[in-house]
């Protein structure tokens, strides 16, 4: 059988080897007409579609009718959709946390992708850790790919109030753990913050991620913000399919899209969206695949020059569907042009700067300000170094108490997520406001998974007495959805002999975010000291076999994107 380019497309690519390729092609052709399929249809050129509905997914709750969608769009443009289903991974449903299940979803989709017979591929992810794990796996497939959103929730109501998830979930806890709310109340919110299937509402991972997949040029125009249940979201849907057809048919191969100068547009955007700290995580990972560097240093400098401007939970005050009402993407990425490197090239073939002229001139609107009223005049992120982060730290600064962003305070130190559940409410806790809140083990290798415990909650007691942030330091994650002075990804981690794992109760520490710096104000010879005397790593009980063992041996730390080492391009770690 010869080897033309039009026998590696369409259903011919990808043989099972069974020895004799003629024979291969038979025997596919064969089971696949068990499905009723005519010859005219199987010749055309075939997109995959990623079927990552789950009743354990709520924020893919409309995947039936994106499929759909996806499958008209595709047929219109003359091609064949083939949806095949893939891990789903939502953020309540997965124990011990998503951040453990997102390489495995990668592997899952790069192989699938790989395996089966596709010219492109519509990914359809939206809940936090899948549109990350989508890209990586495609960013290691290199076929066409596309990126197809899930859509946000719609607002509910609370007594007058509108609410979403998940700011307002904290929002709410926070007063029902500070007694200003009773048992009753919480019962009638939590009935009202998730209105309708899709993502979170506010500007957290699954938001960041959307707008910052548009920002890479991997959705149509206007991908990123049409809510779940919209009949945009649908027509998005279509219009993906079509262009599927389209990358198929010209060769648009990923590794075209994901470039240097799209990551640099997209580390843009999800500064001046004012976007999820995990963002880096993920984009780290993404950009791994194709073999680029994200380099700490630069995102900081970047993020001094962008201006946080989409005016949204938690940083402000909207929600996803007002950003959508408010021209979405267009208008951000028209208000950041001089910023963005707009030679960088999209699915629809066309370059940024170019969707953007086509964009059209944008309307008034109160929900993307101009760089001349930002909402925050720097990026919303800020990296830390220092003695007690060498690889570095993250703080989101548009979300964080103005008061607290240059403090010295005596650490109150967790030395895990369980130690922290079992004494943070304690009366007899030794803590004030004036403390730093310093929670160990909850890093990529240490709790595992990285968990977004982050969000180290306020200790009851000052709580109750009105204190409503307090400085908190971890090696873990927090939900984009959250709020306060709070320091993540410190780097390296605990469970691997970082400096926080050497912190003790009463030490005092410096965060100076200005400065960039977090540092530990304890003498050399004494950390040296103490870091002879942590107990050796052994291989931990949770990670004796299966993926868990696969996961504890490879996992790269948070400033690598936490991917597994051989999964970066060529392998490196
Ligand atoms: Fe799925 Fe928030 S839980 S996006």
């Amino acid at each position: 059988m010869s080897d033309s380019k039009n026998d590696r497309q369409g259903l011919k690519k990808g043989l099972t080897n069974y020895g004799d390729p003629g024979f291969s092609l038979f025997l596919r052709k064969a089971f696949i007409k068990g499905a009723g399929y005519t010859d005219d249809a199987l010749d055309r050129p075939v997109v995959g579609i990623t079927n990552t509905g789950s009743s354990y997914n709520p924020c893919h709750g409309n995947m039936p009718q994106l499929i759909e969608a996806v499958k008209r769009g595709v047929m219109l443009a003359g091609g064949l959709p083939m949806d095949f289903p893939t891990i789903s991974v939502h953020e309540s449903f997965s124990a011990p946390t998503s951040m453990f299940l997102r390489n495995l979803m990668s592997m899952d989709t790069e192989e699938l992708v790989r395996a089966q017979p596709m010219d492109a591929v519509v990914l359809i992810g939206g809940c936090d850790k899948t549109v990350p794990a989508q890209l990586m796996g495609a960013a290691s497939a290199g076929i066409p790919a596309i990126q197809l959103i899930t859509g946000s929730m719609l607002t509910g109501s609370h007594r007058g109030e509108r609410v979403g998830a998940c700011t307002d979930c904290r929002r709410y806890w926070g007063k029902f753990r500070a007694e200003e709310i009773d048992g009753e109340e919480i019962a009638a919110v939590n009935n009202q913050l998730v209105a309708s299937v899709g993502t979170c509402s506010v500007m957290g991972t699954a938001s960041t991620m959307a707008c910052a997949a548009e920002a890479l040029g991997m959705t149509v125009p206007g991908g990123a913000s049409p809510p779940a249940v919209t009949a945009d979201r649908i027509r998005i849907a279509e219009q993906t399919g079509a262009q599927a057809v389209a990358i198929a048919r010209a060769g648009l191969t990923i590794d075209k899209i994901l470039t240097p100068a799209a990551f640099e547009n997209a580390l843009r955007v999800l500064l001046a969206i004012g976007g999820s700290t995990n963002g880096i995580v993920h984009l780290t990972a993404i950009a791994g695949r194709m073999g680029i560097d994200i380099d700490l240093a630069a995102l900081d400098r970047m993020g001094r020059e962008t201006p946080v401007l989409l005016d949204l939970k938690p940083s402000g005050r909207h929600y996803m569907e007002d950003f959508h009402a408010a021209g979405g993407m267009a208008t951000l990425l028209r208000e950041l042009k001089p910023l963005l490197r707009l030679g960088a090239l999209t699915v629809t073939g066309r370059t940024l700067g170019e969707e953007i002229e086509r964009a059209g001139p944008g309307f008034a609107q109160d929900v993307v300000r101009t760089a001349a009223d930002p909402i925050y005049p720097q990026g919303g992120l800020a990296v830390l170094r220092g003695n007690l982060a060498p690889g570095g730290a993250i703080i989101k600064q548009s979300a964080a108490d103005a008061r607290l962003m240059e403090h010295e305070g005596r650490a109150v130190v967790f030395e895990n997520a369980q130690d922290m559940a079992e004494r943070i409410d304690r009366d007899d806790l030794d803590v004030t406001a004036d403390d730093i809140l310093v929670l160990k083990h909850i890093g990529p290798k240490g709790a595992p998974g990285m968990p977004e415990a982050g969000y180290i909650p306020i200790p009851k007691k000052l709580a109750r007495s009105g204190v409503k942030d307090i400085v908190r330091i971890s090696d873990g994650r927090m939900s984009g959805t959250a709020f306060g002075t709070i320091v993540l990804h410190i780097t390296p981690e605990s469970a691997v002999g970082g400096p926080l794992a050497l912190v003790k109760n009463g030490d005092q520490i410096r965060l100076d975010v200005a400065g960039r710096r977090i540092e530990l104000l304890v003498d050399e010879a004494e950390l040296k000291k103490r870091h002879a005397a942590l107990a050796p790593a052994g291989t931990p009980d949770w990670a004796k076999r299966g993926y868990a063992w696969l996961f504890n041996e490879t996992i790269l730390q948070a400033d690598e994107g936490c991917d597994f080492d051989f999964m970066r391009e060529n392998g490196k770690g």
